[in-house]
């Protein structure tokens, strides 16, 4: 593969830096005077999906030198790389193939010289079945009844993408009811349990490796709980699994065409299309499942295809990191104006802040810049009577992306859809227009207030402006755009760590704290002194203890 040659790299982002200084437009107000068309000339669309990104400051030469970079940073050739199959997470000697999970061409992928392909089309075709099996009450529990209820175990990526995309379908969703379980807080399984009756309850236990300790936790409980209630026999009738570790799936008791396997060259984070989407594809059938992937394969395509310029995964990646990198937007802001889309944001926080949170580069070498964001967001309209004030007159510049249906699922509620769209596009306006001092003037003066009263409330009512947003909107919330917004972040990511020069398949910033929680569990219940603990950890033990009477 292709190498990058650090100094042909260090020498573009330079000139990308200079370019911010002096020759990136400074005022989005002035840019769309001058332009009248600024928003043809800055936006995208495959189909009816709408990139917009004529709010965000850059201009054509802008958009020149992030593509120049990109060449620089090979970032095509490395898209093929993966597309390919070839073991891009480097550091953990893996392909990276989510795309095959959901290649609808049903082409050939290899890795090692075997086709993924006939696996994949397998393990969906017993997912489906297995669905339409519940669905229609065929597959009963030990009692004989129907399954009404089922409970997904997971946590991160065995967890965040069917709960998002469960939430994100419910016009779809004429399955059993699902709830999803990820906190070792046993208030969450206590709290989802409660309701439920064990008789009509399919437990389904996901996780890649099956030795998380917040999952296994969990599944322990729900199988005492199941074995309480009807008994041990009972077990294998109400629970299924989803993992790469079948070993240690058949050693919980599960029965073998109850369980559901994937592959390594799948990223827990990248895992919805999998098998780990099993609880989605039982709330909203086979069908619409394959729809959810169809639209992945779309952006897929396009994303092989499209040249850069035209390419919509590679020019929100490209302005992503010229926010980022160039800019020096700490974090970013998520705001779908779509309610269903509530859990997107903290999908997209494990997508993007595990993939691209890193600190050296793909050789392992310090980062000479910065790399991911941070990323939050709440759904508007409510965000705007929280946090918009700060992101409207706060100190920090914070890039928002605004994401928004063109029509919604309830055409009784339609005069409540235009008002959703109007307070979406106004966010972004205000943004970007901001108000002056002369006009915060001009508006008290014309409500006839004193001019000492307008002098004294007019600075609290200037809106600095020039803040950038990019507008996402589709259609409808269907499965296929699901599908193919999600597939847009993905690539989006991909792009910007292929900037950022790291691994974004990786995930070791997560082991320290993991290999500390399992040292101290003893020390937390008292079997082990916290002897060789700092002073504060030794302290909070102490007194955690003496609060619990222990
Ligand atoms: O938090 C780290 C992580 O490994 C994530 O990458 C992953 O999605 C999650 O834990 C759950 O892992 P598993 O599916 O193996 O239980």
């Amino acid at each position: 593969m292709a190498t990058v040659k650090a100094n042909d790299l260090r020498g573009a982002v330079q000139t990308l830096k200079a370019h911010f200084k002096s020759g990136a437009p400074k005022n989005m107000r002035a840019a769309f005077a001058e332009d009248p068309k600024r928003f043809s000339r800055y936006s995208l669309s495959l189909d009816d999906l709408l990139l917009d990104w004529s709010k965000c400051l850059v201009n054509d030469e802008t958009l020149s030198l992030l593509a120049d970079l990109a060449k620089i940073a090979h970032v095509e050739a490395r898209r093929d790389a993966m597309f390919a199959g070839e073991p891009i997470n480097n550091t953990e000697g893996r392909a990276v193939l989510h795309v095959a999970l959901r290649n609808r061409s049903n082409k050939p992928v290899k890795v090692d010289g075997v086709d993924v392909m006939p696996g994949v089309n397998d393990v969906l075709k017993r997912m489906g079945a297995y669905a339409d099996g519940l669905r229609s009450g065929a597959i009963k529990g030990s009692k004989n009844k129907p399954i009404t209820d089922v409970v997904n175990i997971g946590i991160g990526g065995s967890d965040l993408g069917p709960a998002m995309a469960t939430l994100a379908l419910s016009p779809y969703h004429d399955g059993p009811k699902t709830h999803f379980v990820s906190n070792v807080d046993g208030a969450h399984i206590a709290d989802t349990l409660k309701d439920l009756d064990p008789a009509t309850t399919l437990i389904i236990i996901a996780s890649k490796t099956f030795t998380t300790i917040e999952t296994m936790t969990n599944a322990r409980a729900a199988r005492k709980w199941i074995a309480d209630a009807l008994g041990e026999k009972a077990v294998g009738q109400h629970f299924a699994a989803v993992s790469t570790a079948l070993d240690k799936v058949d050693a919980f008791g599960i029965p073998a065409d109850r369980i559901f396997g994937f592959w390594d060259w799948v990223g827990g984070r990248y895992s919805i299309w999998s098998a780990i989407g099993l609880p989605l594809m039982i709330a909203i059938g086979p069908e619409n499942f394959g729809r959810f992937l169809d639209g992945a394969h779309a952006m897929d395509e396009h994303f092989r295809k499209a040249a850069l310029s035209r390419n919509l995964p590679m020019m929100l990646g490209l302005v992503g990191y010229w926010h980022r990198a160039i800019s020096g937007y700490t974090s970013r802001a998520v705001i779908p104006y779509d309610q269903r889309l509530a859990r997107l944001p903290a999908y997209l926080q494990q997508l993007d802040m595990e993939s691209n949170g890193k600190g050296v580069t793909v050789d392992g070498k310090p980062v000479s810049g910065p790399t991911g964001p941070v990323v939050w967001g709440e759904p508007g309209t409510n965000g705007q009577h929280a946090f918009f004030q700060l992101l409207h007159q706060g100190t920090d510049t914070i890039p928002l992306e605004f994401i928004v249906a063109a029509k919604g699922h309830e055409p009784h509620l339609d005069n409540q859809h235009e008002m959703l769209l109007a307070n979406c596009l106004a966010q972004s306006e205000a943004l970007m227009k901001g108000r002056t001092l002369e006009e915060a003037k001009a508006q008290l003066t014309a409500k006839n207030l004193p001019k000492s009263e307008v002098n004294r409330i007019a600075p609290h009512r200037v809106f600095k402006g020039n803040r950038p947003s990019i507008t996402i909107v589709y259609d409808k919330l269907d499965p296929y755009a699901l599908g193919r917004l999600i597939a847009l972040y993905e690539h989006r990511v991909f792009v910007e760590a292929q900037l950022f020069g790291i691994n974004a398949f990786d995930q070791w910033g997560v082991e320290l704290g993991k290999e500390l929680a399992t040292e101290l569990l003893p020390i937390v219940s008292g079997e082990a002194k916290p002897k060789d603990k700092d002073a504060s950890t030794q302290g909070l033990v102490a007194h955690l203890r003496k609060r619990r009477g222990k």
